[in-house]
């Protein structure tokens, strides 16, 4: 089975944003954790990340067939861009929301998920941890 995570708007920054809310890993560290974790649960990790919401995008387009199920990390882009809403209800598979904070308890801004609705699970708050629940829970989902 192949998961592709993806990383949206400043997710590259990681490493240098504040420690309190993202912890200190840099994103290709966590990569390497979520991928090492991956092998540990007998799953295929891919990844990706942009800064371009129409890269992301297009990205999304480009994974049906080539992928079984999504992590989705979209930054900020999870609070307002509707067209990633959209690509991901095109891609058409399970799918996990991950926020390494947690943002049902930060602004208000935060609060609103226009993705949650295509997403069968959400996990926040719990850091770089929450990407390996976020693959647990994909395994079970896609053994049915
Ligand atoms: C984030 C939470 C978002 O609100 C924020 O804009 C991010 C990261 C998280 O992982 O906690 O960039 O998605």
């Amino acid at each position: 089975m192949r998961i592709e995570v993806l990383h949206g708007v400043n997710l590259d920054q990681l490493g240098r944003r504040e420690a309190a809310h993202y912890g200190t890993l840099t994103l290709a560290e966590l990569e390497v954790q979520i991928a090492a974790w991956g092998r540990d649960l007998d799953l295929t990790t891919g990844f990706f990340q942009s800064n371009h919401e129409g890269a992301f995008v297009e990205h999304l387009h480009g994974l049906r067939g080539n992928a079984d199920g999504l992590i989705l990390n979209p930054g900020a882009w999870t609070h307002y861009a509707y067209a990633i809403h959209d690509a991901l209800e095109i891609a058409a598979m399970p799918a996990v929301e991950v926020h390494l904070s947690d943002v049902d308890g930060r602004e208000d801004w935060r609060q609103l998920s226009v993705i949650r609705p295509l997403c069968f699970a959400t996990v926040s708050g719990k850091g770089a941890a929450g990407y390996r629940q976020g693959l647990e829970l994909l395994k079970k989902e896609l053994a049915g």
